[in-house]
């Protein structure tokens, strides 16, 4: 059994979610199935340089896009993830591999988290084969160069993004392609 508190099994779902997309509001999907509660948590400082969206940005696309879900809620963290998973009482982390790829560096942090706390799980779930070769990274990328990305993020992420791109061109003063 994983490590319940009064019952209840509570889930950590962490990441950058920069900006979140369809295979993450998949796997979310999947988690909401079999954890009793599943927190969705947005790392404020990512070493992955300055994010397109702030923090808070990230947190309320995810918050919109989770609304039908009785049992997601939507955070921010910084430090480190088990402490935050200490905080908020939960047992398990849920991690999504898309490909044998991203194996190496999930097992990594899942074995480094296992050492910071042995009481805490990492489960891995794989999202719906059309995604899985759906990133954020990726997302930025081909939407920059004018690329369909409608499919693969939901639309209020489709709308930010248009958002921030309209907003550089008027701080720009005028056209700016590739810039987001
Ligand atoms: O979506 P990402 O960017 O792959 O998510 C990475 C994340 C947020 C899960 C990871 O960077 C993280 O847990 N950061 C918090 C710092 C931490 O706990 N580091 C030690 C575990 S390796």
């Amino acid at each position: 059994m994983l490590p319940c508190v009064m019952g209840i099994l509570r889930a950590i779902y962490p990441g950058t979610f920069d900006p979140p997309t369809n295979g993450h509001l998949d796997l979310i999907s999947r988690g909401s199935k079999i954890f009793d509660e599943l927190v969705v948590a947005v790392l404020r400082n990512t070493s992955k340089g300055t994010p397109l969206f702030s923090t808070e940005e990230r947190a309320e696309m995810l918050r919109e896009a989770t609304a039908s879900f009785g049992n997601v809620t939507v955070e921010t963290f910084e430090g480190l993830l088990v402490d935050f998973a200490r905080m908020k009482q939960a047992g398990a982390v849920l991690r999504g591999i898309r490909a044998i790829s991203d194996y190496e560096y999930e097992f990594q942090m899942a074995m480094m988290n296992r050492k910071l706390d042995s009481n805490l799980e990492t489960v891995f779930m794989m999202p719906a084969e059309k995604y899985t070769y759906v990133s954020s990274r990726l997302i930025k990328g081909v939407y920059q160069l004018n690329g369909d990305i409608s499919e693969l993020v939901p639309p209020m992420v489709l709308k930010r993004l248009n958002e921030k791109r309209s907003a550089s061109r008027v701080s720009l003063g005028g056209e700016a392609p590739g810039e987001v």
